[in-house]
């Protein structure tokens, strides 16, 4: 019995939650692999849950083509819709078995069971296990998995330990999310690692057979990762078998499944002729991350969805200082908040802002967002600074522990932190349950060596929430005085009420303040700080991360009055530049971030924070102007500073050697504003890694002189799908004031542009998106096709559309042309036929702005 009807949105309440009916004891499955007809047979165990009396028998299940159901051995008599399947079942334990058939290459959601340049591959997470058979697919339901694969394919993997012939048992109890599956005729880089109970772990990474000399870096950071989980939280692997499978169609970067890592191509394979410094970085991070959900995430992992910030944001937290431990820890800090502005706070003042755990939602893979994992990561941070790191690493040991096999909740995380503490966390939880990003106003006072700042506190109303509760803020703070000698050495002062004054004694004279030091609280910090100052903290701030924030805050201050006043470039701003591109002492990495001017997106925000209609145009001819500001006022220094950074001997991706790299491309893209592109030229040509070719290519394609080299480039790399996928975002990204929806329409014709592949995808429509004045162009170009290209991507892959969306989440701030036009292609994408719940719930929440 099929429901005709088609699905109605249904909006899921974390208030609504219940537990399972029935748990699962033992699920065995039988993949008869076909690429349009795979035969699943299942056979689960189930028990009736002692915790609650309700009898429902449900499982989940879409598009699944029913064969057989039984319930110990006895027709089951199963009512099927197009969610899932109902029976009759005994007050009792019983077998339930089924056989289903499922058609993984026509699969292009890429959700569930589907198949990848000939190869087999699984996505569960979130509620994708329910694609492959039916299941109670919800992560309380928590059982042992044995999986036998049939098929021709040479190599056949699933979870846990190999037992030969397709066979595989994992001994762990998992939820389905955690359930994977490949097949192929893959290679494999292999390696071991023994941890630090003397247990010898085999590790592959699989690959298709010309990626096999693409694998060593990614092995090194899996082993790495080992490493630091031991020894920074005492965390040891608990399998004998860590395999990592690299697929080319993949939604997202990666994902944990227990022993079976299966990972985006971009995320893991990496070489350096082909892999840029940035991507090498990232690879380490996502190896680290998904490795780390081992513990955080499937050992204990979340009761429900509304709990994903319990194993993404803690997670995200632990690759975060895995990094820093790697590599310069003021500089993963300066990345991270640059990420965190650009989209956890973009998001969390505008139409789709929520709380780092949501109340309800219509489609969970709509709230894997930087709220979740960034702020939710902040959250943490912020917890490790309140209590201190003895307290925390106690907490998180009482975690491991306590909860290991279970399903957890955010209050049985903070219950943790409140025993080892004995401290009260109800108003620490509002970080998790409130929505927005606080405003932080603070004022001095100065009196008889008495220094006072209040700090006054505000969280503007977000969807569904007008009132918001004063917060326990962490502000790290620190003085100087005038010679630039740190005074008192940072403290933490806990902001708890609206207005909160703290004071700081004994002192002699007036101090320079520096505030919320390596950005200890997500917050805007509203402070009436003048250039002089700035550029004073610039030159002598103790904290590497308020240094750099000081020069943000100049160079943001800078910028907005070229916008709004026509001002000219600030000399002031200027010299505080030159000053740290002649300061030996500090790092190339730092310099090359502080040279990194706001984005358009950036100053667009600012702007209309500070009431004023942002025109993206002009922002655009503003950077373009300060840049060639910085390049002249530089001009003797620029050779100097690129002779010195360029890095000789064999590639190496570590941090000292990419810092170098960062810092002589940032020299290369400001010559390349003198020269005319000689020197970027003759870098693109004798270039040995991808870090300078592409930065060469860059310089060549924003001074208008890059097409020989764009088509150069093409011709050598054209084999390489994802150098493919740079060659496509670059022109995109490096497209003129207003080119890039031209560009961008262009390439959608180019004959390796595909719908099939989100990378490919991304590339191109990400770069638009990213392209502030290109996206925005006065036309409404940018808004037409981005709308045009999501409606024929939703039809294949709705998962992605919706991420990509979020293009038109900042829409209200612009004037009322754009905004007609945004808001017009969003009704537009609303009114496509058969549009997906998930592109559906996102359209309609950006609208309800
Ligand atoms: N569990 C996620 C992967 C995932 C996300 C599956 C959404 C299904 C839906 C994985 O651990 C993850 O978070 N991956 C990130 C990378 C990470 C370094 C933040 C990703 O894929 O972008
Ligand atoms: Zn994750």
């Amino acid at each position: 019995m099929k429901d005709a009807s088609p699905a109605a949105p249904l909006e899921i309440f974390l208030s609504d939650y219940t537990p399972p009916a029935y748990l699962v004891d033992t699920v065995e499955l039988t993949f008869k692999l076909h690429p349009t007809a795979t035969r699943v047979l299942s056979r689960i165990a189930f028990r009736p849950n002692p915790d609650t009396a309700d009898r429902t028998f449900y499982l989940h299940g879409e598009q699944l083509k029913l064969i057989s159901a039984t319930i110990d051995g006895q027709d089951a008599n199963a009512k099927v819709t197009d969610l899932g399947l109902t029976a009759i079942a005994p007050d009792a334990p019983f077998i339930f078995e089924a056989e289903v058939e499922i058609s993984p290459s026509t699969n292009t959601a890429l959700e569930g069971l589907y198949m990848s340049n000939g190869m087999y591959c699984t996505q569960c997470e979130a509620e994708g296990f329910r694609k492959i058979t039916y299941y109670p697919d919800r992560p309380d339901v928590m059982a042992v998995f044995s999986v036998t694969i049939e098929g021709e394919e040479t190599v056949k993997l699933s979870n846990g330990n190999d037992l030969g012939d397709g066979k595989w048992h994992d001994p762990w109890p998992k939820p389905a999310y955690l359930f994977a599956l490949v097949a192929g005729d893959l290679v494999n880089h292999p390696d071991t690692f023994t941890t630090m109970s003397g247990k010898e772990v085999e590790l592959n990474i699989w690959v298709r057979p010309g990626d096999l000399n693409k694998c060593a870096f990614g092995m090194d950071a899996l082993k790495r990762s080992m490493a630091w989980d031991e020894k920074v939280y005492g965390r040891e692997y608990d399998l004998d078998l860590f395999n990592i499978v690299a697929v080319d169609d993949f939604n997202m970067g990666a994902m944990e499944n227990k022993g079976l890592n299966i990972f985006n191509s971009s995320a893991v394979l990496a070489s350096p002729e082909t892999s840029t410094d940035a991507n090498f970085e990232r690879i380490e991070a996502i190896i680290a991350h998904e490795y780390f959900h081992n513990w955080t995430g499937n050992r204990i992992t979340c009761r429900d969805w509304f709990q994903l910030c319990l194993k993404e944001g803690l997670t995200v937290y632990r690759d975060s200082q895995f990094t820093s431990d790697e590599r310069s820890p003021a500089v993963k800090r300066i990345e991270d908040v640059i990420a965190l502005r650009a989209r956890q706070f973009r998001e969390d003042n505008g139409p789709l802002a929520h709380p780092v755990r949501p109340t309800s939602f219509v489609e969970i893979n709509n709230f894997y967002t930087a709220t979740v994992y960034e702020k939710g990561a902040e959250v943490i941070g912020m917890l490790k600074t309140l209590i201190g790191d003895d307290a925390y690493y106690k907490g998180c040991d009482l975690y491991f522990t306590r909860h290991d096999g279970q399903a957890c909740t955010i209050e049985d995380w903070l219950a943790c932190f409140e025993e080892v503490t004995g401290r009260d966390l109800a108003q620490f939880k509002l970080w998790y349950t409130q929505a927005g990003t606080p405003r932080v106003s603070v004022k001095e006072a100065w009196k008889d060596g008495t220094y006072t700042l209040t700090f006054t506190q505000h969280t503007p109303p977000t969807p569904g929430q007008d009132v918001k509760d004063p917060k326990v803020i962490p502000i790290a703070v620190g003085l100087l005085n005038e010679a630039g000698e740190e005074i008192q050495a940072t403290r933490i002062c806990e902001v708890t009420d609206d207005v909160h004054a703290f004071r700081f004694t004994g002192l002699d004279a007036l101090p320079i303040a520096s505030i919320n030091r390596g950005f200890s609280a997500p917050i805007i910090l509203q402070q009436d700080q003048d250039n002089l100052t700035r550029a004073f903290l610039l030159a002598n701030d103790t904290d590497p991360f308020n240094k750099w924030e000081a020069g943000r805050a100049l160079a943001r201050d800078v910028m907005i009055r070229m916008v709004t006043e026509d001002a000219a470039p600030d000399q002031a701003y200027l010299d505080a530049l030159l000053a740290v591109a002649r300061d030996d002492t500090l790092d190339p990495a730092f310099k090359a971030l502080v040279f990194s001017l706001p984005s358009g997106d950036d100053i667009a925000q600012a702007l209309f924070d500070g009431g004023v209609t942002p025109d993206p145009t002009k922002i655009y001819l503003t950077a373009q102007t300060l840049s060639q500001s910085i390049a002249q006022a530089m001009q003797d220094t620029l050779p100097r500073i690129y002779a010195q950074m360029q890095v000789d001997g064999p590639f190496s991706p570590d941090a000292d050697a990419a810092g170098k790299r960062a810092w002589g491309n940032v020299a290369l893209s400001l010559l390349t504003r003198l020269d005319g592109g000689a020197q970027a030229r003759t870098q693109f040509e004798g270039a040995d890694n991808m870090t300078q070719q592409l930065s060469a290519l860059g310089a060549l394609l924003r001074a208008e002189v890059g097409e020989d080299a764009s088509k150069a480039f093409y011709a050598q790399w054209k084999e390489d799908r994802l150098v493919i996928d740079k060659w496509f975002a670059m022109q995109v990204s490096f497209a003129k004031l207003d080119a890039a929806p031209a560009v961008a329409e262009a390439l959608t014709a180019h004959p390796d542009f595909t719908l099939t592949n989100p990378n490919r995808f991304r590339a191109v429509f990400g770069a638009l998106a990213g392209n502030t004045a290109g996206f925005h162009s006065p036309d409404g170009s940018g808004y037409a096709l981005l709308a045009d290209w999501l409606i024929k991507l939703d039809a294949k892959n709705p998962q992605t559309a919706a991420r990509m969306s979020t293009a038109f989440e900042t829409w209200t701030r612009y004037d009322a042309d754009r905004q007609g036009m945004m808001r017009d292609a969003l009704e537009r994408i609303k009114a496509a036929p058969n549009l997906s719940g998930d592109l559906s719930e996102m359209v309609t929440r950006i609208l309800n702005a």
